[in-house]
């Protein structure tokens, strides 16, 4: 990691700025070196406030960002806030002082940071919302995000798949149901997670007025399908209650909706406890995912969970490069969506990328062969 920073990094002022900051690490907490090389390094100081290090997407998402980053020659304030609204806030306000001359931002609570972003605005430093959309205020400048509506639409499409009511190409397979099914929602915290649940519900919705689908528990709103924190536990527990409330006289639970990898581990989890599976040939119901997390690529390998949506992180931190190297350079950075995006107060400027399903036929199609995971990795369930 430090032989690459060096070998990027290009004359001995940059070096000098990158010395310092690769000495504080990356980010893990104090942020410690990067204002000293702020005032060195050619492009100034970004400060990145990324939500959690519980979940492996946002430890490869900071280090794609800081890395593509400090490339461009900008010095990074990389931060995690354990998944803490008011640590969030406060590394924000850190960064500000610090002399950060843009912001980066993955938010916890999406409506939680609108003080920070004033006191941004007032010292005319940019923000780019990263993945998840800052609400209920006017200074967010720009969002990189996936199309997140279409990563709900290919979580139900997964499900439907796996149960047998569409083929993989989209077409009608021979499967008629009924099929008792749960659903499962992520933060009502996080913005993303309705236009995830509009999409899959949209989509499943037809086969749910046809009674092809069934949700036993009667549990349909986002409310109630809802999980804080995108907790795995929360999201075990919710399980295991399902399983008890509306399982318990003998009928089988044959699909889940999930959201995230790591609430879909928290089901499977509550579902093989209860005594289903411990495969799905073996009779685990469908599951679905989202970021294909090293460890439900590996459950998926292994013919546990079925299916999760890659959002390549690369592309993601990409996009967040390009864009802030344009605020920087004070243009404005291209966007691909100016409707879908309103925050509350304006429609943000986007830039939105394309996500895929995975399966256990394509793992090596779409995350070995590009490089993502290697084979290796992907029989671990762990990555590095
Ligand atoms: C969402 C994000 C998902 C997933 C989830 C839990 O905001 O778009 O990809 O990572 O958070 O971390």
């Amino acid at each position: 990691m430090r032989t690459k920073i060096f070998v990027a990094a290009v004359g001995a002022v940059m070096a000098l700025g990158l010395a310092a900051c690769s000495g504080g690490g990356a980010g893990a907490g104090s942020g410690s070196g990067s204002t000293g090389g702020s005032s060195a390094a050619a492009g100034g100081l970004i400060g990145v406030a990324m939500p959690t290090q519980t979940s492996e997407r946002w430890i490869n998402d900071g280090k794609a960002v800081k890395d593509g980053l400090e490339k461009a020659g900008y010095t990074v304030d990389l931060e995690y806030a354990g998944d803490d609204i008011p640590t969030q806030q406060q590394q924000i306000d850190q960064m500000i002082t610090k002399g950060a001359k843009l912001l980066i931002v993955a938010s916890i609570d999406g409506t939680a940071l609108a003080n920070q972003l004033q006191s941004a605005a007032d010292k005319g430093i940019k923000v780019i919302s990263y993945d998840r959309l800052i609400r209920d205020s006017a200074n967010v400048d720009f969002y990189v995000t996936f199309d997140n509506y279409k990563v709900g639409v290919q979580q139900a499409t997964s499900l439907l798949v796996g149960l047998g009511i569409l083929n993989a190409d989209g077409s009608a397979g021979k499967a008629t149901g009924p099929f008792n099914i749960e659903l499962f929602a992520g933060s009502l915290d996080d913005n993303n997670a309705k236009f995830f649940f509009d999409g899959a519900i949209d989509t499943l919705k037809p086969y749910m007025d046809k009674g092809t689908l069934v949700v036993k528990s009667g549990q349909t709103s986002i409310e109630q399908a809802a999980t804080l924190r995108w907790s795995q536990e929360t999201a075990q527990k919710r399980m295991e209650d399902l399983l008890t409330s509306t399982y318990s006289k003998g009928d089988k639970v044959q699909g889940v909706l999930s959201p995230f990898d790591g609430i879909s581990r928290g089901i499977i989890t509550a579902l093989q406890n209860a005594g289903y599976g411990p495969t799905i040939a073996q009779g685990l119901p469908i599951v679905t995912g989202q970021d294909a997390e090293i460890a439900s690529v590996k459950l998926i390998n292994d013919g546990v969970q079925f299916a999760t949506i890659f959002k390549d992180t690369r592309k993601l931190a990409d996009q967040a490069v390009t864009s802030a190297s344009a605020f920087m350079a004070g243009k404005t950075p291209e966007a691909n969506d100016t409707k879908s995006y309103n925050n509350g107060v304006k429609v943000v400027p986007s830039f939105l990328l394309q996500s895929d399903i995975v399966y256990k036929d394509n793992i090596k199609s779409l995350l070995i062969d590009s490089g993502y995971y290697t084979e290796a990795e992907v029989k671990a369930g762990q990555a590095g």
